[in-house]
């Protein structure tokens, strides 16, 4: 078999489908698109919902994509093993009200035995228990014996992720061989061991699940498949991990190069590698689709990814920044497939480097500070660390929860948890009673609440129509920023403005707002 690249294997596939009259697709960004169900597009079906369920048309019933996701949920694993990631592209074909079971199965089957080359005495597909017609077509259609065709309940064979589209699905596992097995005698497909690798799922979208787990047949049936990029090109490449495919083992070496290490020699490097390995990547990606560090949602994931995988730099012994270098590599080796990450280089590199640098500063406080809390710990011959301390530590220096916690927990120590949710607790009843739950306008508490008052700006609109000012503060809703990206709302402060704001009654203006970073439409001056 030909070890083909990650960067071949996308276009083979996006060629593949494209031959059976597929649209071919950009990946759509990872910041989902209406929908409150998803903090990060996590499968190559996710931004295709509103198609599934007839809510928009397509603009073609068959599309092909590989989908650039998220997947976060596992995120304390990443680097214990080579099996998690929080990164992964996703190759995907997907029929809206077109084709169905038959021909979704049959391309998969063509897909892997005839364009990629795998050995079909490899290959074991699995139904859902209950779909005779799934298990017809692999038994008669493809002709694969009955005794190699698995059946898996709901668990494993029945697919959906929020809400939205779902249903049965049939799954595609590749034996990499005895060597990956767990030697247990009753090892076989569906083993939780590396052995039996599942590459493929076609799911038969034919259900909408509201969010309540009430199911509602779909007027049309659709095909959503998903092959992750990273495990077909480790099967393809005959290598351990997705951390040893071509592209990825690039990036893992360079994490090497910076840290004088080698890869492969002792466990606790090898976690802190490939932390940063997959977080690097998270994080590059995350950015080129305007995602900023904040203090919530996508920008806190960001914001979390970014700071492990400094952490991580420290752990390897890497003093100073050094994540803008893999963020090349990682441009580099995905370029291919992601244009865009060529053409937001600059602004990745930007936001990368304000954050590293920024968090370093944290992090040197914050650790020292820690180190003087384990040692008074040692003394005292406990291994928990008071709630208290540990909500100073986060409260007062900035230093994230979560890395105390890991930090402790690595040295067999944890934080009393009930008593920092106390700690936590007791100061938002001392914010609400410094400020109430409104402001003095009796309005609803908003970020502005934040700001320093001192920050004023000077109308200058009676003598200028135009005017050059500094911005000094931006938020968005919910946040003090240093940046708001393309698309994002927020509030503006600059030292002077010619902008007449409403106050009683009168028309405000409404104008763009030329800056150098870009052009801000302004909604919205107020006083
Ligand atoms: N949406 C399906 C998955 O992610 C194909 O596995």
């Amino acid at each position: 078999m030909q070890k083909y690249g990650v960067n071949e294997l996308r276009r083979m596939f996006l060629e593949f489908f494209e031959s059976k009259d597929h649209l071919a697709m950009k990946s759509f960004s990872l910041v989902p698109h209406n929908d409150k169900s998803l903090l990060l597009i996590n499968s190559g079906m996710a931004p295709l919902k509103p198609y599934f369920t007839g809510q928009e048309i397509p603009p073609r019933k068959r599309v092909t994509t590989c989908q650039k996701c998220i997947r976060t949920g596992d995120i304390e694993n990443v680097g214990k093993t080579a099996r998690h990631g929080t990164f992964f592209e996703m190759l995907g074909n997907f029929s809206f009200g077109d084709y169905f079971k038959k021909e979704s199965i049959a391309w998969t089957w063509e897909f892997l035995t005839e364009v990629v080359g795998l050995d079909p005495d490899r290959l074991y597909p699995s139904v859902y228990l209950e779909d005779d017609e799934a298990w017809e077509i692999w038994n008669k259609q493809i002709g694969i014996p009955a005794d190699r065709i698995f059946r898996f309940g709901k668990e494993d064979n029945f697919w959906e992720h929020g809400s939205g589209p779902c249903g049965p699905c049939s799954e595609v596992y590749y034996d990499r061989g005895e060597e990956y097995g767990c030697g247990k005698p009753d090892c076989t497909v569906g083993c939780e061991c590396d052995r039996y690798m599942e590459i493929w799922n076609n799911v038969f979208t034919q259900f909408d699940n509201d969010g309540h787990n009430h199911y509602t047949e779909l007027e049309q049936k659709n095909i959503d498949t998903g092959m992750g990029l990273e495990r077909l090109a480790c099967v393809v490449q005959d290598v351990d991990s997705m951390f040893d495919v071509d592209t990825i083992r690039d990036l893992r070496e360079h994490v090497c190069r910076i840290a004088g290490k080698e890869y492969g020699k002792e466990y606790k490097t090898d976690v802190s590698v490939r932390v940063i390995t997959d977080h690097i990547r998270s994080v590059t990606f995350m950015i080129s689709d305007g995602i900023l560090p904040s203090n919530s949602g996508r920008g806190y994931v960001l914001r979390r990814l970014l700071r492990r995988a400094c952490r991580h730099g420290r752990l390897l012994g890497i003093e100073g920044e050094f994540l803008v270098q893999l963020a090349q590599t990682v441009i580099d080796g995905s370029k291919d497939g992601y244009p865009e990450l060529e053409e937001k280089k600059d602004f990745i590199f930007k936001v990368i480097t304000k954050e590293e640098e920024q968090f370093n500063r944290t992090i040197d406080q914050g650790l020292s500070i820690l180190e003087g809390l384990e040692e008074k710990m040692e003394k005292e011959h406990t291994k928990v660390l008071s709630g208290t301390e540990a909500f100073r530590l986060y409260d007062t220096y900035g230093f994230p929860v979560d890395l105390t916690r890991e930090i402790l927990e690595e040295k067999g120590m944890k934080i009393d948890e009930e008593g920092f949710e106390k700690a936590m607790e007791e100061q938002r009843e001392t914010a609400k009673g410094t400020f109430g739950e409104t402001n003095y306008m009796g309005a609803d508490v908003t970020i502005y609440e934040s700001i320093d008052p001192t920050v004023t700006s000077a109308f200058v609109g009676y003598e200028h129509l135009s005017w050059e000012s500094d911005i000094i503060v931006l938020t968005t809703d919910d946040a003090i920023v240093d940046a708001l990206s393309v698309g994002e709302k927020g509030t503006v402060f600059v030292k002077e403005t010619p902008f007449y704001a409403t106050s009683g009654g009168q028309e405000a203006d409404r104008r763009f707002n030329r800056t150098k970073a870009g052009v801000l439409e302004v909604a919205d001056p107020i006083k």
